[in-house]
């Protein structure tokens, strides 16, 4: 009830369809009713007085009722579709816009194929719910409503006994309508992970030809497919059982109203032509019942979809603006962790962490894979918050201030080095947009990536797939440190792709880095020699905790962790590097 209402409450701005769409709903059920009314008298009145004027109108009279009929059929179907589709179009774009609001705990709790399958396939189940509700309700209702009357009309006693047997329906069609809501939740469940798959496979297609994963990608997707036919074939079973109780229940009553019936027509109670469209109006009422029915299941299934829709669109943001956050502008760009601790559950993933960078510092953050270097980069921009101590930028704590505005200061090259499908200019212009194209070349040309922007078949305006395809690794990289250039922001986080890179490419790339770095207070989860020897200070990240910082002479000359590491990481590195 509480998921219709909401459901109700998105159908706000759309009421002129759904009343034109009702009103045309009418006019179909009316001429329903209409028919079954007017045949008998008019029949009467032909074969007894034998009055061929209006026989002769008759047909025409026909066509006019069908082509009205089908007329106003066609404007229903025309305004609630439309409408419903309207509708559905709102619950997206919301959920979509709740989707961003969201943390990066949500997105680290459920699969992409999830999240992707609420958006496209809960709604579309909804979507056929509301228009099964609204043709139920003013069509096939009110065709039922107009077919009862005219079969009260003739005559309420046999009506009444054919009736008699309606409560009887009322008990299987709940317990089917609440058994279809629950496999319809477990089903969308079953699709979303079909879409995870999907999202899987297709964004890993190299990987899984690489290892010969397609037999077995096959078999796991046939395999989830089967699942979501198990939920189907229960939703199909569960929701045409109703057909075949319904008809067991109503062939009673129309079994009394035969029996009843005949005794009155042959007793004389009742006139043969009454009788005639008494069972005329009973065989029309009984398919609107029936696909009012089938409706009722649709909606049943609706709420399922709605239900799962609505949790994520309730989900409470875990990071959003403090009710009295400030702006923070023109900052210096200083950051300070304070005592800062992390943990993901119950894990700890930070210690303790205490430190502080002024402008125009790189700080290098290196150590064993899983330290918590990557988390401790992320508590700056606030993409968790810390579960103990504080982070702050020129001495506001981060969670003090409005996220946008933090958001502006900071400016992000990723290990993942995302682009999207656009152009090659926008996938730079993301970082400021209505950058005009004087700027995006410039920041381009700052990141060495316009030479080869400039060989491409259309240079900047080149589209590239939403992964990037087009591009080798030194590219892409090169295209997100044009955009973090474009952003120019006074704090710059970077997590190195690990991905190793020829020597030119790599001298590319940290030439590229150095330009972005200038003046700026730079965290830089170092995996390049070149980069670490740029650091002014390197912290040493090992379960957690800071277990040693210092210059890299400094750490090298101490016989610590980072020894260890440089030795096993980068020593094959540096005599590359030194014969270049
Ligand atoms: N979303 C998450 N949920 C739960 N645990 C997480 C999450 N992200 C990271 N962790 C855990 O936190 C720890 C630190 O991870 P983090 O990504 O910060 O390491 P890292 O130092 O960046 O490693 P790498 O060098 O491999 O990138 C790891 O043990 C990891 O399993
Ligand atoms: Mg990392």
């Amino acid at each position: 009830m509480i998921a219709f209402k909401r459901l109700l409450a998105f159908t706000k701005g759309y009421w002129l369809r759904i009343t034109i769409a009702a009103l045309a709903s009418m006019a179909v059920g009316g001429m329903d009713g209409a028919f079954a009314y007017f045949i008998s008298p008019l029949l009467k009145k032909i074969f007894q007085t034998q009055d061929l004027t209006i026989f002769k109108f008759l047909p025409l009279g026909i066509v006019a009722i069908f082509t009205l009929r089908g007329l106003s059929r066609y404007l229903n179907d025309y305004f609630m579709r439309t409408a419903t589709q309207l509708v559905v179009q709102d619950i997206r774009n919301l959920l979509y816009a709740r989707n961003m609001a969201m943390g990066l705990r949500f997105f680290g709790s459920q699969s992409t194929g999830t999240l992707m399958s609420r958006v496209l396939n809960d709604v579309i189940v909804m979507q056929e719910g509301m228009i099964s509700l609204i043709l139920g309700v003013f069509r096939d209702g009110i065709s039922a409503a107009a077919l009862l009357g005219v079969i009260f009309y003739r005559n309420w006693q046999l009506a009444l006994i054919s009736f008699l047997v309606i409560p009887l329906t009322v008990y299987p069609a709940q317990k089917i309508g609440k058994r279809l809501k629950s496999i319809s939740r477990q089903s969308q469940e079953k699709m979303g992970d079909i879409a995870s798959i999907l999202q899987e496979t297709f964004s890993g297609i190299k990987v899984i030809k690489a290892f010969s994963l397609e037999q077995r990608s096959i078999e796991k997707f046939r395999e989830t497919n089967l699942g979501y036919y198990v939920f189907m074939r229960k939703s199909i079973k569960y929701g045409n059982l109703s057909t075949p109780i319904m008809e067991f229940i109503t062939s009673l009553g129309i079994a009394a109203v035969v029996w009843f019936g005949g005794i009155k027509v042959m007793s004389g109670q009742m006139s043969a032509a009454d009788f005639f469209s008494f069972i005329t109006a009973m065989a029309l009422v009984y398919s609107p019942i029936k696909k009012l029915n089938s409706s009722f299941n649709d909606f049943q299934r609706c709420l399922g979809a709605a239900e799962r829709v609505f949790e994520v669109i309730d989900k409470k943001p875990e990071i959003v603006d403090a009710p009295d956050a400030l702006p923070l502008d023109l900052v210096q760009g200083d950051v300070d962790f304070r005592n800062v601790s992390f943990r993901f559950g119950d894990a700890w993933v930070l210690r303790n962490i205490t430190l502080s960078a002024r402008r125009g510092e790189i700080v290098a953050l290196v150590g064993p894979s899983g330290g918590g270097k990557t988390t401790l980069v992320s508590l700056i921009p606030r993409f968790y918050d810390v579960t103990e101590g504080v982070v702050q930028v020129d001495g506001h704590d981060v969670r003090s201030v409005k996220l946008e505005t933090l958001m502006s200061q900071i400016a992000l090259v990723d290990q993942e080095t995302t682009l999207f499908n656009d152009t090659l200019a926008n996938n730079i212009r993301y970082g400021k947009p209505g950058a005009s194209d004087v700027e995006v070349q410039a920041a381009a040309q700052a990141a060495f990536a316009h030479d080869f922007i400039s060989e491409m078949p259309d240079g900047y305006a080149t589209n590239i797939g939403d992964r990037g395809v087009r591009l080798s690794g030194g590219q892409r990289q090169r295209i997100c440190i044009a955009r973090a250039l474009l952003k120019d922001t006074p704090i710059l986080i970077l997590d190195e792709a690990t991905s190793a890179l020829d020597t030119e490419s790599e001298q590319m790339v940290q030439n590229a880095l150095n330009n972005l770095m200038q003046n700026r207070t730079t965290f830089v989860i170092a995996h390049r020699l070149s980069t670490i020897l740029n650091a002014d200070r390197i912290l040493v990240l090992d379960k957690g905790e800071i277990v040693e910082q210092g210059s890299h002479e400094e750490l090298v000359s101490r016989d610590g962790l980072y020894k260890k590491l440089y030795s096993m990481q980068f020593k094959n590195t540096e005599t590359e590097t030194g014969a270049d």
